[in-house]
């Protein structure tokens, strides 16, 4: 299995390198640093694949690199690079997401059309959000609902995602988009709730919560994520998107309360107003995955949250980073 993961420094596509490398697979990694957190940050978390003689890493933009030589003769491509983040879509800044979110798939879709790739290329894996929906009128949100996003960066993610299936029917690329509900675990943007929180709670400083902490998330395991990649990767049927939740859908006031029993310790919470871009609720109908690839999320939020606690205590404030 020869793949290529873009993003593979970031929180999932350097996971995903090390489930594919651990199991035997070549990995072809291509990243460029973006500035969102910090570089050191992301080198740690290359440090395994590293280890690997079938890795080879590109410290290239999707935007300049020649993407048909470095996919020639691929399998797979797991595509998780992006500008991650919904608070810091507005704005200037917006450039930053049509240039990384948009534009660099396109090229990547661009790649998957010639010859080098194509003859070789069984799936395109993209890593779509479930911000693609906004503030969904149903929930459990089934893909058939109509993508109405509440954010810069879901406008952008779900323009990849239509890419991604207009080159699917014009130009036979073989591509499977993965609605990404919340992902969290080790390894965690430091940008995300869980890292921020359960870092305060580790170190006895306050942590902010937006708005009334009854909005809920369909959060989801990392390691759920990475088997939805592998075995989407593997799909053969005609649907060309599909959720990847977690199960259950919690409230960020439940949420607290899990953090606080595992840590043994009250959380410093202060509060703070709601997000422009946030969403009230998530939470996703994955029929379509489990009928499609036998998609069953396996870890459940408490012994998530205890992953994430041990990583940060162990691997992060260890470091001092
Ligand atoms: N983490 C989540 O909860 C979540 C939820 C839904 C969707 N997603 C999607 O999953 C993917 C991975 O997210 P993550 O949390 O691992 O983010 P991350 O920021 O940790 O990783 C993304 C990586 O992509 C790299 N990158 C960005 N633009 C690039 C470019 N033009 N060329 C080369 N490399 C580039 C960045 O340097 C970064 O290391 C993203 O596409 C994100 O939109 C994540």
């Amino acid at each position: 299995m020869r793949c290529v993961v873009t993003g593979v420094a970031g929180f999932i596509g350097s996971s995903l390198a090390d489930k594919i490398l651990q199991n035997g697979g070549e990995v072809i990694g291509i990243d460029c640093f973006i500035d969102y957190y910090p570089k050191e940050m992301k080198e740690r978390n290359l440090e395994k694949a590293r280890s690997f003689d079938n890795f080879t890493f590109h410290d290239s933009d999707l935007n300049s690199l020649d993407l048909a030589e470095v996919c020639a003769g691929v399998d797979y491509i797991f595509h998780q690079a992006a500008q991650a983040g919904v608070r810091a879509s507005w704005g200037e800044q917006f450039s930053i997401y049509t240039d990384n979110n948009i534009l660099a798939s396109q090229r990547l879709l661009e790649a998957c059309r010639s010859e080098q790739v194509k003859n070789s290329l069984k799936k395109l894996v993209y890593a779509s959000s479930s911000s693609v929906y906004g503030n969904a009128q149903t929930l459990p949100t089934t893909e058939d609902l109509r993508p109405q996003p509440v954010s810069p960066y879901g406008v952008s993610k779900l323009a990849a995602e239509h890419l991604m299936g207009l080159y699917s029917q014009e130009f036979g690329v073989p591509t499977a988009s993965l609605r990404y509900f919340t992902v969290y675990g080790p390894r965690h943007r430091p940008d995300m709730a869980f890292h921020r929180f359960l870092k305060a709670g580790l170190t006895d400083t306050s942590l902010t919560l937006f708005d009334d902490g009854e909005q809920s998330r369909d959060f989801t395991f990392i390691d759920d994520v990475l088997q939805a990649n592998l075995d989407a990767a593997k799909y053969e049927g005609s649907e060309l998107v599909f959720n990847i939740g977690g199960g259950s859908r919690v409230s960020m006031n439940q949420v607290i309360e899990i953090m606080e029993s595992i840590l043994g310790k009250s959380l410093k919470v202060e509060r703070g107003p709601r997000q422009k871009g946030d969403v009230k609720h998530t939470g996703a109908d994955t029929s379509r995955a489990k009928q499609g690839f036998g998609y069953s999320p396996k870890v459940s939020l408490e012994e998530g949250l205890k992953a994430e606690a041990d990583w940060l205590e162990q691997v992060v404030l260890k470091s001092g980073s």
